[in-house]
């Protein structure tokens, strides 16, 4: 068995959550749920996106937030870039950390970011060598790799094609997202020797949401390959508006019970990273759908 012994947690609540709620989360309040982040041994914290703010008006405060997180050492902070335009503001925020994201269903891209997925690849050629001769470091994402919320058929050899492409044009790391939460393991024990092959584990994560609860499942079969770096969110916030019927990302309260359970180690404090959510809880419209937060919650111990 080629099961990590140690597993790298990026950390979407910021970006993947907060793009997606219906109530609009102050600068102050988003500040504050990252700083919570950053005290719970995370080293990845996605922390916001410079989108169009007619795309995300959500994260339209992404300049002011970007530039008010303590930015703890050890800590990368990446944020969301789909353009040059993008990548301007992020540098003149002080980033230096960026992730571009394309898809594996043109019915998605066109919908997300208005290009084809050739499109997409050559614009981010342009930005991905801007940002790495400005000494950036570039995570690159492929998105509805496990199937497109518009019908169109995706084919493991068109995720493989797309990461090899965002590798190619110099991506420090690519994330496989299953945008619309419909994958199943078997799709995994397909997907990831062929990627593993062309990306390499050492640069492969994967982005699981939870819409129909195989995200954990998901991520134990990916385990057994080898993966060791997952992408989840605080409480399970998440979604994207240009996917119909996505929920949440796969709690990162969950993934951490699951691995510790499994004595892997994260070195991330679950109990902090369940501050944290408690702490975002307090400021939406309702219940955080992680699993393991809930137990936690009702459980008499503290
Ligand atoms: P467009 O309308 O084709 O772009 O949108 P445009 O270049 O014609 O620009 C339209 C307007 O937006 C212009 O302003 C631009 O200046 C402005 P106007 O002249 O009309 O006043 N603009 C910008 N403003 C600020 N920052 C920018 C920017 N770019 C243009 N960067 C575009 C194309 C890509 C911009 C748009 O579609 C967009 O921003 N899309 C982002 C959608 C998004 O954020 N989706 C969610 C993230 S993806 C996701 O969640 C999946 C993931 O989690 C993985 C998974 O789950 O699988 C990553
Ligand atoms: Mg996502």
């Amino acid at each position: 068995m080629n099961r990590p012994k140690y597993v790298r947690i990026c950390e979407m609540g910021p970006r993947d959550g907060l793009q997606n709620e219906r109530v609009l989360v102050s600068a102050d309040d988003k500040v504050r749920y990252v700083d919570l982040l950053s005290e719970t041994g995370l080293s990845y914290v996605e922390a916001t996106s410079f989108v169009s703010p007619k795309a995300i008006p959500l994260l339209a405060d992404a300049a002011e937030v970007f530039a008010r997180i303590r930015k703890r050492p050890g800590v990368r902070y990446p944020v969301l870039v789909p353009n040059a335009k993008g990548l301007e503001r992020a540098r003149a925020a002080g980033a230096d950390a960026i992730a571009v994201f394309t898809a594996a269903s043109e019915a998605f891209s066109k919908r997300n970011i208005n290009m084809t997925i050739d499109d997409s690849i050559e614009t981010f050629r342009g930005v991905v060598s801007e940002a790495k001769a400005g000494g950036m470091w570039v995570r690159g994402y492929v998105s509805t790799a496990f199937g497109s919320p518009f019908g169109d058929v995706v084919t493991p050899r068109a995720v493989v094609a797309v990461a090899k492409r965002l590798v190619d044009i110099g991506c420090d790391e690519i994330s496989i997202g299953d945008t619309i939460g419909v994958g199943v393991p078997s799709q995994v024990d397909e997907m990831v020797p062929m990627l593993a092959k062309v990306v390499g584990l050492e640069r492969l994560a994967l982005h699981f949401h939870d819409t129909r609860g195989t995200a954990l499942a998901n991520i134990y079969a990916a385990l057994q390959h080898g993966v060791f770096i997952f992408d989840s969110s605080a409480g399970g916030l998440g979604g994207c508006p240009y996917a119909p019927g996505a929920t949440g990302n796969v709690g990162t309260e969950d993934v951490l019970y699951m691995l510790h359970g499994m004595a892997i180690e994260t070195g991330v404090d679950l109990v902090k990273v369940r501050a944290a959510s408690r702490f975002i809880a307090g400021v939406l419209d309702h219940e955080l759908t992680s699993k393991a937060f809930q137990a936690l919650e009702k459980a008499v111990a503290p």
